[in-house]
């Protein structure tokens, strides 16, 4: 998730105003950013890596000339976060400049072809490619106008995009084209501007266009015009007024980082469903040999790796060790060996504990792997192989896309294993990867037929003074991460436990009303044992709120609230739905209860924007 942005005035300079918005649009990526103008058919480009006011420091991103420009602020997917790899690119004539926000999946094909035909790439990024496939275009017709080469560029990607590109060719024009990567449009007396959120030009105009897939754009002083790009007809739509503050448009209308990340969660799946083959590859390789896989990390993040030591032992018959990083040294430190290959696993890259225990691994010669949301993050420094898992920036100290994102790459990773060691079959491993495309319509659909419910639940146990989070097999973790949301957001004393374990001792704190949550997908074998823990706990007087599947009339009966998921999660795939619901918990007990989501007391993210 990176913010692009392009303004075409009338008369006045880009440049100051390109470098604002880009500001407005900073939560959305800052590792690098980058401005290119055009003034008299000239191309003026100025772009590093680091924050916005760190790079404006350095070059003065409101001095350049010209009255269009596009601009970028970058959250690395693809290519360390330098200045090599920052936006926008350009192609090997030097007359084309591209900003994007997306992943071009067939790059690396792309990126073969075109070296093969001579092109010369300067970046490590996805984007450059673009850049390259317009000069190609028009090479193959010297006639296409800027407009026409940019379709036959799009033409041949794969992947989620919103472009815009510049041309010396023609500087009074800014193409832009959106897939499944927000663009938008604004449209004031002086000029009209393109966006991947209206949060860049809000104060600067109300009057807002929404562009769809598959559409592209044309800006000009004074007018845009869109057209499909299949067939390049013309479409007409009207502006529309937005009525909110610019405070509002960060959060797109929501009152919460935490809540506007919880509804993300669809889009960050499919981000993350757009991994590339070779890391996945690369990093199940190493898995693959390792005599020893400890998978560490700390909080939402060791969860992740909980649930991944099921996927690997039931996918693929691989034993793993989730530790926490912060018992990592006292518990392994002097076990870990050369033949010991670390998994560590940390949104940020930065948390303290994982970098600890990865040290103390690497002093003793393992070999570390890590999974982070941060490209250029000092995980991914001190990794030997690291996977990028393109859930964007979370600004909401409580991790939930980026929990979900990793759950969603570790069952990719565990589903290339399972192949690598031919334990399930072809047909098996068909539904899994199918089952997973269908992920993020799941989270869609739990969000919009299940806020509602969850939100009076919070509401009836607003004043329980503890809570109980009781799962099965994977979703032990996810019980795990119900009660670390609780207790994070909403200051809930919560205890988690598998459930199996709850009788030999935690039960005794049952008394009537006592709230126990249980994860209870009906795939696998823990359905049928886990109806037995809830008689237990019913029979002792507890409040059973139960996160169910669809239709699963029999839970749904001993239960006082339940929350359907929809039907056929395979028990493997579950945690990714199952914990939507609890974190909608969380974050409606914290709102009940008048405590800020975002900003919970004694906690930070590792981190953050300035
Ligand atoms: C999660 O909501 C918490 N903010 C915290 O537990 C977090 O997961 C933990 O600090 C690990 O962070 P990391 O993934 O950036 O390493």
């Amino acid at each position: 998730m990176c913010g692009i942005f392009g303004c075409v005035l009338k008369e006045g300079n880009a440049a100051p105003l390109i470098h604002a918005a880009l500001k407005r649009l900073e939560y959305r990526g800052y590792d690098s950013v980058g401005i290119a103008t055009i003034h008299r058919e000239e191309i003026f480009v100025k772009k590093d890596q680091g924050k916005i006011d760190e790079v404006h420091k350095l070059v003065n991103l409101d001095d350049m000339p010209g009255s269009l420009g596009i601009g970028h602020t970058r959250w690395a997917t693809h290519g360390a976060p330098l200045k090599v790899n920052a936006h926008p690119h350009t192609d090997c004539t030097g007359q084309i400049e591209v900003v994007h926000n997306g992943i071009i999946e067939n790059f690396i094909e792309l990126k073969a072809e075109l070296e093969e035909a001579g092109h010369k790439f300067v970046s490590r990024t996805d984007t450059e490619v673009f850049a390259h496939l317009v000069e190609d275009a028009y090479k193959r017709n010297s006639d296409f106008t800027l407009v026409q080469a940019v379709l036959h560029a799009i033409k041949r990607v794969d992947g989620s995009y919103a472009f815009a590109v510049i041309s010396s060719r023609e500087p009074d024009k800014i193409v832009c084209a959106r897939n499944e990567s927000p663009l938008v449009l604004g449209v004031s007396e002086n000029a009209v501007y393109c966006a991947s959120d209206l949060t860049a030009f809000l104060p600067l105009t109300k009057k807002a266009v929404m562009i769809n897939d598959g559409e592209l754009v044309v800006l000009t002083p004074g007018k845009y015009e869109i057209r499909k790009i299949q067939d390049n007809t013309a479409i007409n739509r009207e502006p529309s007024v937005i009525d909110w503050s610019p405070e509002m448009a960060v959060k797109k209308g929501y009152p919460h980082f935490m809540i506007k990340e919880i509804h993300e969660q669809p889009e960050t799946l499919r981000s993350t469903l757009r991994m590339q083959e070779h890391y996945l590859e690369l990093i199940s390789t190493f898995l693959d040999r390792a005599t020893e896989v400890f998978l560490i990390a700390c909080g939402t993040s060791y969860h992740a790796c909980l649930a991944a030591s099921y996927m690997f032992s039931k996918l693929a018959f691989l034993p793993t060790y989730p530790v926490y990083a912060s018992e990592f040294v006292e518990q392994h430190g002097k076990s870990v060996n050369i033949d010991s290959t670390i998994l560590a696993v940390s949104q940020s890259g930065e948390t303290a504990d994982t970098l600890g225990a990865v040290t103390c691994a690497q002093q003793r010669a393992a070999t570390i792997l890590g999974l982070t949301n941060t490209i250029g993050s000092t995980l991914t420094r001190v990794s030997r192989v690291y996977i990028g898992q393109q859930s964007g920036p979370e600004i909401g100290v409580a991790a939930t896309k980026t929990f979900t994102s990793q759950l969603s790459v570790m069952a990719q990773v565990a589903l290339k294993l399972s192949k690598k060691r031919g334990k399930i079959s072809q047909d098996e491993m068909d539904d899994l990867a199918d089952r997973m495309e269908k992920l993020p319509e799941t989270v869609e659909a739990i969000i919009l037929t299940q806020e509602k419910k969850i939100k009076a639940i919070a509401k009836k146990y607003r004043d329980a003074k503890i809570f109980f989070f009781l799962g099965r097999g994977i979703n032990t973790a996810t019980a795990y991460e119900g009660r670390l949301k609780l207790m994070e957001i909403a200051y809930v004393p919560a205890i988690a436990y598998p459930a199996g374990e709850s009788k030999h001792g935690p039960i005794s704190l049952i008394e009537p009303g006592f709230p126990v949550v249980f994860v209870c997908p009906k795939d696998g074998q823990t359905h049928k044992t886990l109806i037995g823990n809830i008689q237990e706990m019913k029979a002792r007087g507890a409040a059973i709120i139960s996160i169910v599947e669809e239709g699963d009339e029999e839970i749904k009966a001993m239960s006082d609230d339940y929350v359907e998921v929809p039907k056929g999660i395979p028990e493997v795939l579950s945690p990714i739905p199952y914990v939507v619901p609890l974190q909608l918990l969380a974050y409606y007990m914290a709102v009940e209860r008048g405590i800020n989501p975002d900003t919970p007391r004694n906690l930070a993210k590792s981190v953050t924007v300035k």
